[in-house]
């Protein structure tokens, strides 16, 4: 298929592979986790690399559900391979299982999901790997390397105060140091952002997120050149992480519509971010298609969209943000985001709240705080909802 295809194209075709059986316009679900050889010589020919065979013998291995799908991510993001897991979580930490070895240095900045800074900063320090975390701008990162760094890790955008990174400036420092670049660009999306363009080495996703697009299923990826896949590939395999054929359906269905929903989704961030910026009770709102976000020219520069999330700080307290959050009718109180339905959470109660308060404020969740997934409803209708619930403070 042509490769200057436009972007809504290219999420309804790529990567399906045309030749699946029964006439089919979709991409079938094969469930089978045994497959089956005609004879013992094509199973000697298969083992022995003679046969040009690809389906392997057994469905941790490889099935063609998830292939097509890995494939259509690949061609998504620009990347050479792609490899679909049982969640985000998964790729993340079969990745760096993978990557790091004992006395092996990582550095994670300190604004991303808090179980992968939980996972570095409590759990590979059992294998004698450190890590440093640092604010999410390139020169933050660059003070931090020491000469055992393997590894940088961020997202970009981040999460909850959505700062963007300068991916090109990350792959530089990178490439200068011979240090492998991955960025989770979950928020982000390859219809908004392609960080393998900007010379970054792996790409991460929580599928669960904007890619499935439905809020119905939990899976990650991770793409790449061969050379770096490969090896994960490996310990996939024997970890067993692997995202299920059905599951994969669901993400290559979900993917179809990629396109359309990232716009929507796009607009109500940016429509609904402009409403908060301007109304009294709002002290602050972080959105980088906003000027006033730190990295909005960033921002402006290597993204298309700004995306779904925001977050913001009410001018109240903790119960006070309670309220609010309790008075509105479209967002549900839940965590993740992505799918058609707007999402709502105060994360010092979602997420933070085992943490004591002085301590969550020095890592930036303050009672204030409100992260807002913007779903797929109507934009007039959630700053209406918003104005309702504002008014009550
Ligand atoms: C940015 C980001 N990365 C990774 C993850 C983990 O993904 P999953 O929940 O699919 O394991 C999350 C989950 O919320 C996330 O927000």
């Amino acid at each position: 298929m042509k490769d200057k295809l436009k972007s809504s194209t290219r999420c309804v075709h790529y990567g399906e592979n045309r030749k699946e059986p029964y006439y089919s316009v979709i991409t079938p679900i094969v469930n089978s986790a045994p497959y089956r050889f005609s004879s013992s010589k094509e199973l000697l020919d298969f083992v022995t690399g003679k046969s040009s065979r690809t389906q392997p013998e057994y469905g941790r291995m490889g099935n063609p559900t998830v292939t097509s799908v890995q494939e259509k991510l690949a061609r998504l993001e620009g990347g050479k391979n792609a490899l679909l897991f049982a969640s985000g979580m998964c790729a993340i930490t079969t990745a760096l299982f993978v990557l790091l070895k004992k006395g092996d240095h990582i550095v994670i900045t300190n604004d991303s999901y808090r179980r992968t800074r939980d996972f570095v900063l409590n759990f590979l320090p059992k294998f004698g790997i450190k890590s440093t975390i640092t604010k999410s701008t390139s020169s933050d990162i660059k003070k931090a390397l020491r000469k055992t760094t393997k590894i940088i890790f961020s997202e970009s955008p981040t999460n909850p105060y959505l700062h963007v990174l300068d991916l090109k400036a990350i792959a530089d420092i990178g490439k200068q140091n011979n240090i492998i670049t991955i960025i989770d660009s979950t928020l982000a999306t390859p219809v908004n952002q392609k960080p393998l363009q900007y010379g970054i080495d792996l790409v991460i996703h929580s599928a669960t997120k904007y890619l499935g697009g439905h809020n119905d299923l939990i899976a990650g990826v991770l793409i790449g050149s061969d050379k770096l896949v490969q090896p994960i590939a490996e310990l996939l395999m024997t970890i067993g992480g692997i995202c299920d054929p059905n599951t994969s359906y669901l993400i290559e269905r979900g993917l179809k519509t990629l396109d359309l929903r990232v716009k929507r989704h796009n607009e109500n961030g940016q429509k609904v971010a402009q409403f908060l910026e301007k109304h009294p009770k709002v002290l602050k709102v972080f959105y980088p298609g906003l000027k006033s976000h730190p990295d909005h020219k960033i921002a402006k520069r290597q993204m298309k969209g700004f995306g779904g999330l925001l977050s913001f700080l009410l001018q109240t307290d903790f119960k006070g943000a309670m309220k609010f959050i309790d008075s509105l009718t479209i967002p549900q109180i839940a965590p993740s985001f992505g799918g058609p339905e707007s999402l709502i959470e105060q994360p010092a109660l979602m997420s933070f709240m085992d943490i004591k308060k002085k301590e969550r404020e020095r890592i930036g969740v303050f009672d204030n705080l409100v992260r807002l997934s913007l779903g797929l409803e109507d934009s007039e209708d959630i700053i209406e909802d918003l104005k309702r619930g504002l008014e009550k403070l």
